[in-house]
């Protein structure tokens, strides 16, 4: 199932990356909400190691790198990846580009990193227990691992209506296929307990959670859907590694 999910991002890699244009001055963590500047959930990144999972075109990991990080990012499309190499050249930027599943960081060493990061990749893994393991594995203990997905309420939502109506159940954990830019994805539901609980079971404490709500007046993205106004669109989690 995952290389079908690689597969499906190389065919999309370049339509997404013309259509979305993601900044790379701040992190983003999903579409018409603050960003990393505003929130500093990550704190100063400067000299530290930042390993971003399910990196895209790095956009993030160049703004981490832009403000003196030590970047790595990684991502099993090669498309995407070629993407993120496009970018950081054109802004002469080194981020450490891997081509990898993030359910498998075997190149990087124990306790070597300093903060995790994501943004909308979580949801395209189904055993998200297994990534929250390899990265406690890779942290520095008490570094943080913080994140962005589909906000699981969201998740369960039509949201080409507003109001917003269900379309699934909130306990239906099988997988959701759908159609982007005509090209076909598997997306990966999961609760709010479901990642609390998984966080907990990989020895992480769970010290923020963020529901953003759009930002009011900003230029609406292409991402944007009147649903937005309703529902949080992102979920932003942050936890630290405990001890090992
Ligand atoms: C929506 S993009 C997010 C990237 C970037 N944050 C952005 O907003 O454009 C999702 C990315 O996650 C990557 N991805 C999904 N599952 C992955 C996995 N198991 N291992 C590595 N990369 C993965 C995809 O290839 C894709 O580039």
């Amino acid at each position: 199932m995952a290389s079908e999910t690689a597969a499906a991002w190389d065919r999309f890699a370049a339509e997404y990356q013309r259509q979305a244009q993601l900044s790379t001055v701040a992190a983003q963590y999903g579409p018409d909400i603050p960003t990393e500047a505003d929130l500093r959930l990550l704190g100063d990144v400067k000299g530290r190691r930042v390993l971003e999972l399910g990196c895209g075109a790095a956009q993030c990991s160049i703004a981490f790198a832009k403000a003196g990080a030590i970047a790595i990012g990684v991502d099993f499309s090669a498309e995407q990846l070629g993407h993120a190499r496009q970018l950081c050249d054109r802004e002469e930027v080194k981020v450490d580009l891997r081509l990898a599943d993030m359910a498998d960081l075997a190149f990087l060493r124990a306790d070597s990193v300093d903060a995790a990061f994501s943004s909308y990749a979580f949801n395209y893994v189904e055993d998200l227990g297994r990534v929250f393991r390899q990265v406690h594995r890779v942290l520095k203990v008490g570094a943080p691992l913080v994140f962005s997905l589909p906000h699981p309420a969201y998740f369960v939502m039509d949201e080409d209506s507003a109001p917003p109506v269900t379309e699934r159940s909130y306990f239906d954990r099988s997988p959701e296929r759908f159609q982007w830019g005509g090209v076909g994805f598997t997306g990966y539901h999961h609760t709010f307990a479901d990642l609390y609980m998984g966080l907990v079971r990989a020895s992480y404490r769970v010290d923020l959670v963020v529901e953003p709500e759009p930002i009011p007046g900003a230029p609406r993205s292409w991402f944007w859907h009147d649903a937005m106004d309703w529902l949080p669109r992102t979920l932003i989690v942050r936890a630290r590694k405990e001890g090992n």
